[in-house]
């Protein structure tokens, strides 16, 4: 398969604990490469623009609430199979199911401080990496 490119974000839980080099290192070690990384402090209006599928949960305002309560690292990864890869890598939305040697079941404290978004499509994918990249911050 030719290479794709899935949206990260390492999450407040996760550059709170000193972790953002941690987890880099399983991402890169799983083949992925990190070609664009920015640390920035989420607005409310960007998390519920981003969350906004979730907006009928009964977590979302948790949800807003935490990913605004730090900063976070938003990241492009590229390889082979991009979002699949990275889907596995980052393990079960709640930590409690992820598999060993996932981000998750290393890191996560709970399924709302879980350490790791990744993208669940390609479609998805593009349109989350427009809303806090522009391409030519985007190494090629
Ligand atoms: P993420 O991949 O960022 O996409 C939606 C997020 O909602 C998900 O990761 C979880 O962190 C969060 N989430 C899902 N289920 C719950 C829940 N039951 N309580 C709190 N947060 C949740």
């Amino acid at each position: 398969m030719a290479s794709e490119r899935t949206f990260s974000i390492l999450k407040p839980d996760a550059t709170r604990r000193n972790l953002t080099g941690a987890v880099n290192a399983v991402i890169e070690e799983a083949g992925l490469r990190i070609v664009g990384q920015r640390r920035i402090r989420m607005t409310r209006a960007q998390a519920e623009t981003f969350y906004e599928v979730h907006k009928e949960r009964p977590f979302y305002g948790e949800l807003v609430e935490f990913m605004t309560s730090g900063p976070v690292v938003v990241q492009v990864l590229e390889g082979e199979n991009a979002v699949a890869k990275y889907r596995e890598v980052m393990g079960a939305t709640n930590p409690a199911q992820a598999a060993e040697g996932t981000i998750r079941k290393k890191f996560a404290e709970s399924v709302g401080e879980n350490t790791v978004h990744g993208s669940d499509s390609p479609e998805n994918a593009k349109a989350e990496i427009a809303q806090f990249f522009q391409d030519s911050d985007i190494a090629a």
